[in-house]
């Protein structure tokens, strides 16, 4: 997004123009960027011999976004059956299907064993016997990585680091060398490697760089006791820029410290981005419903809310709110807010923006990622539309949701 002539674009289109074709608020997506990102990824991984990029659903699965993921090239990493679903109903082969989470369900475990994933990322030794039985009642043989908690520290928001010590996700050193016997006996399903994420937002390769060699050293352990690992998983997280501070992740310290041992290693590597791929290529555009002044200070009052977007509610995130057309320049300290019932439902507090009215628009930007995909209908507010861009085109990819949707399924 960028300014031409006082107007905000998106690719070749003022976004101001299609507040006249959809209805405030609405999500709208560059093509160009979602390709353009997907290239910086393939650039830096392409130095290893094996590698797999496995875009993180949970970011962002609108089925035409999936469609351009799919057609770059890129597979998926899942944590639902039904995130399976959307990515073949996107015409995705589920051989390309990575599965991670914490809480496979036996009907979601027999579903990704009928369509037949790459491979399951277990996440407790009692996922690993659960898979196993399934696949044996079901005729079918499966591979699966464990996911580790390697115990570095991502310096990232503590909601969400998922790699430390106490952390839900994924086993420890000592639980898989507890159990390497029963791992043995299970006949239906082949370990064949290891998985770590370690959070989201990472700006800095140290990280990735300390996680990989320990579990490198466990791959050696898990070698010598006769598995036959041939696949590392390193996970998602690189980080975006959102608020000009910094230049997002560090690629080139990456190239430059990980990818080196990457490739020593010999392994498959996979890797699981959401947020690098989809996050700066999505705004939420909305119109300003109310400009009110109390306590000394000026309150935008949005038609967009924490239902469309959560995460300043939920992690105090940040986002650039930038008028659809710039006026004289003059610049005013605003608090921007939601029209939902809650505290939270902020945008921006204590934020300057070029001087806005009543009646104007702005675009919340770098919203791509964690935004459409975690909207809810709280206070039955309707799930909005997705509009994509593609050079001078704009192209309706989800309707807006209907009030009779929401109660379809109510009795
Ligand atoms: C297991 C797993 N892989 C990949 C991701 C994607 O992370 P990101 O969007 O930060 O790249 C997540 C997100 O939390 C995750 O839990």
């Amino acid at each position: 997004m960028y300014y031409k002539n006082n107007f905000l674009m998106c690719e070749d289109i003022p976004i101001v123009e299609l507040t006249k074709k959809y209805d405030s608020p609405f999500y709208a997506y560059s093509k160009k960027s979602i390709v353009d990102k997907i290239n910086i990824l393939k650039n830096v991984f392409s130095k290893l011999d094996n590698y797999h990029i496995a875009y993180s659903l949970k970011a962002e699965s609108n089925l035409s976004l999936l469609k351009i993921m799919i057609e770059n090239g890129i597979g998926a990493d899942v944590v639902s059956a039904n995130e399976i679903r959307r990515f073949i109903n996107a015409s995705g082969d589920p051989k390309e299907v990575v599965f991670s989470g914490v809480g496979k369900r036996v009907d979601e475990i027999e579903y990704a064993l009928s369509v037949g994933i790459k491979q399951f990322n277990v996440e407790s030794i009692d996922e690993a016997k659960r898979i196993d039985e399934i696949a044996k009642r079901m005729d079918k043989k499966a591979k699966y990585a464990i996911r580790v908690n390697p115990n570095v520290d991502a310096f990232t928001h503590k909601k969400i680091t998922t790699g430390t010590k106490g952390d839900k996700f994924g086993v420890t050193f000592d639980t898989i060398l507890n159990n390497i016997d029963l791992l043995k006996s299970l006949t239906n399903i082949e370990l064949i490697g290891l998985d770590m994420h370690i959070g989201s937002q990472i700006l800095s390769y140290k990280p990735y760089y300390d996680g990989i060699n320990i579990l490198l050293g466990f791959i050696d352990i898990l070698k010598a006791k006769g598995f036959n690992i041939d696949t590392l998983d390193i996970g998602g997280g690189y980080g975006i820029n959102y608020d000009g501070t910094s230049n997002g992740f560090d690629f080139e310290g990456f190239t430059e410290h990980v990818i080196p041992i990457l490739k020593k290693s010999n392994l498959n590597i996979l890797t699981e981005p959401g947020r690098f791929i989809i996050g700066d290529s999505g705004v939420l555009v909305s119109k300003i419903e109310y400009i009110k002044e109390e306590w000394g200070k000026k309150y935008i009052i949005l038609d967009a809310s924490m239902s469309d977007y959560a995460r300043v509610a939920l992690y105090d995130a940040y986002n650039d709110i930038k008028p659809l057309v710039l006026n004289d320049g003059k610049k005013l300290i605003y608090s921007v807010a939601g029209p939902v019932c809650e505290s939270s439902d902020f945008f921006a507090h204590d934020r300057q923006i070029e001087e806005v009215n009543v009646g104007d628009y702005v675009a919340i930007d770098n919203v791509g990622a964690y935004g459409a995909s975690m909207a809810s209908n709280y206070n039955s507010l309707l799930l909005v539309e997705q509009v994509l861009i593609d050079g001078d085109k704009d192209i309706l990819i989800r309707k807006k949701q209907k009030f009779e949707e929401i109660i379809a399924n109510e009795l």
